[in-house]
């Protein structure tokens, strides 16, 4: 089983300081939503070390949800960790809002790194099915690069945004205001935003 976990490099550095800020922002009980799980590293060690909330990982691509099942199978926290659905933003309902889905409440939803490799249009439906997920008080936490006023906060932000609209002309690092005024639309208010490591940003909002 465990030839099938696939491993992103970028998750070994940024887990640790994305887990420091979950530790603080997200609600003490209840199901985690995570959006665009990837490979399933990120959702193999937060399950271990958030002992408190069942994590739900949700990823599109097929080779991925199978190294997801994997590294939870592989974890210290199996027994946290729900088997990955199948979940495109863009999709409606989300598999979470159908009748029979049984884990809820869901309490808060993150979603790392995946705002600037997808449409823009996807960032919308994000906020709006979070708008639909989450109860009052649950929190969106969005971690990944983004502008600032239209600038770019790092050098090597604007090449990696360079390189992402050339591999695909609707991709690119989002305005964090752009974000921000979405969110509010959908009844999601900017808590905190902190500056990580490698010039990214975690952005947290509250479902008002
Ligand atoms: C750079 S990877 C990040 C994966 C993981 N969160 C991580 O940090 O390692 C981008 C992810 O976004 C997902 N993705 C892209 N468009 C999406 C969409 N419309 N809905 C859901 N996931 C999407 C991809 O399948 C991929 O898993």
């Amino acid at each position: 089983m465990s030839n099938l976990r696939q491993y992103a490099p970028a998750t070994e550095r940024n887990r640790q300081p994305i887990l420091e800020i979950l530790q603080q922002v997200l609600p003490s009980a209840g199901t985690v939503l995570e959006i665009a799980s990837g490979t399933g590293e990120h959702a193999a060690f937060f399950a271990s070390n958030l002992m408190n909330v069942r994590w739900l990982p949700t990823e599109q691509v097929p080779e991925l949800r199978e190294s997801i099942q994997a590294w939870g199978e592989s974890a210290s926290a199996k027994n946290l960790i729900l088997p990955p659905l199948n979940l495109n933003v863009g999709d409606r309902p989300w598999p979470v809002e159908v009748d029979h889905f049984t884990e809820l409440p869901i309490t808060a939803i993150v979603n790392i790194n995946m705002i600037h490799i997808s449409a823009w249009e996807m960032c919308g439906h994000l906020m709006a099915g979070a708008e639909r997920v989450l109860s009052a008080g649950g929190i969106l936490y969005l971690y990944g690069p983004f502008k600032r006023a239209g600038q770019q906060s790092a050098g090597s932000n604007e090449a990696f945004d360079l390189m992402l609209r050339d591999r695909n002309s609707e991709w690119g690092i989002r305005d964090l205001e752009a974000v921000i005024r979405l969110a509010e639309a959908h009844r999601l208010q900017l808590v905190q935003t902190v500056e990580m490591p490698a010039n990214n940003l975690s952005v947290v909002f509250r479902r008002m």
